[in-house]
């Protein structure tokens, strides 16, 4: 077994107590635990990039999903890259740098057909959690099949500012939309909108209704609507969109926290007489456009014409900070944690 000198422990993030609401700090522990040599067929990865999604908020509620609940006392689990630091497995070598599923943690130990190898030269590691991985592949998919997205389009797209809202609507743009417009919750997300990711308009969903604000922003209407957000963002679009429109549900973040029944849309009627058509994503359905993707946004980021933003916290203890800080709207682009050894 080829390996590199590593310590003895690690930090690893639990999950201390359910959230009610928003999370806090207490409903996590961060734990120091043995750093487990891998058995055969095993790889043992030190962690450089950690992810923090939305959807882990679902997993801290004890409730049946598409991905199963976070348990008590157990360290948690999500994306993240980082390079192999002892290998028991064919195929991998110590210093190869690989995307596994054992995030919240500063070692990894796992099989390796769970890892997958990626190219540091290609882009830089953290690219993987975001632009060349899952929410980029979410933006690519939900857009282009989901939505079945066609030039001339006019598309709006709510958390706009966020790792896969950017890419949806840059991605639109790309492909030859009409018009993008997008949403979020602050005046500077909304001029990188504008300025940075070359979004038409744009607008601060704080400042007034939705329904007002895509009003103004979209008078001939809006032909595909991607939602991150739901509420009154879709309930919003709904009266927006043009017959025949289309809705990718992708996330309703506006709801993770709530406590009580979430708020409408209650013009849903609407999408009788304007053949609407809203479907439901999950990114996992659509792995056979991975290399279409991969490709596609790799020239777009080599060109220059895509431009990819992260929102960077150093240090595994800054973790929960940083996944609480996302659901807040801490970040621009992609939240990601660093860490250092
Ligand atoms: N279906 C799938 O397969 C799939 C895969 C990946 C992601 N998703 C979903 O896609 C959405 C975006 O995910 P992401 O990873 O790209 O996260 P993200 O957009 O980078 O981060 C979340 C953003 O949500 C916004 N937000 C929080 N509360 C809000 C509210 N009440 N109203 C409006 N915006 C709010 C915040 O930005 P502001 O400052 O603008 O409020 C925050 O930055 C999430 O809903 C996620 O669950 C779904």
């Amino acid at each position: 077994m080829a390996e590199q000198a590593t310590p003895t422990t690690g930090r690893e993030w639990q999950l201390a107590a359910r959230p009610n609401g928003w999370p806090q700090p207490t409903d996590f522990a961060l734990v120091e635990a043995p750093v487990r040599q891998p058995g055969p067929g095993q790889i043992l990865v030190r962690n450089d990039y950690l992810s923090v999604d939305p959807y882990m908020r679902g997993r801290m509620n004890d409730v049946k999903s598409y991905v199963p609940p976070f348990q008590l006392g157990q360290t948690m689990d999500g994306g993240a890259v980082g390079h192999v630091v002892a290998s028991a497995a064919e195929g991998f070598e110590v210093g190869d740098a690989v995307l596994h599923g054992l995030g919240w943690r500063e070692y990894a130990t796992l099989d390796a057909k769970h890892a997958v190898k990626v190219d540091a030269e290609l882009a830089p590691l953290s690219y993987y959690l975001g632009v060349l991985g899952m929410p980029g592949l979410t933006a690519y998919a939900g857009l282009l099949e989901v939505a079945s997205f066609k030039e001339g389009d006019t598309v709006f797209v709510s958390g706009a500012a966020g790792a896969v809202g950017s890419l949806v609507g840059q991605f639109a743009r790309l492909k030859g939309a009409k018009q993008v417009i997008g949403s979020a919750g602050s005046a500077q997300k909304v001029a990188t909108l504008v300025d940075g990711y070359g979004f038409d308009s744009a607008f601060n969903y704080k400042d007034a209704p939705v329904r007002e604000q895509l009003a103004a922003a979209a008078p001939d209407g809006i032909d595909v609507y991607f939602d991150n957000v739901g509420g009154d963002h879709l309930e919003a679009a709904i009266g927006a969109l043009n017959v025949h429109g289309r809705v990718t549900l992708c996330g309703a973040i506006a709801q993770y926290n709530d406590t009580a029944a979430p708020a409408g849309p209650r013009n849903l009627a609407l999408a009788i007489g304007k053949r609407l058509r809203l479907q439901g994503m999950l990114v996992n359905d659509h792995t056979a456009l991975k290399g279409q993707f991969l490709a596609e946004t790799a020239g777009w980021l080599k060109s220059g014409e895509l431009r990819y933003d992260e929102t960077v916290v150093d240090g595994v203890e800054n973790t929960v900070d940083a996944f609480i800080g996302l659901l807040g709207g801490a970040n621009t682009g992609k939240m990601v944690v660093r860490l250092t050894h």
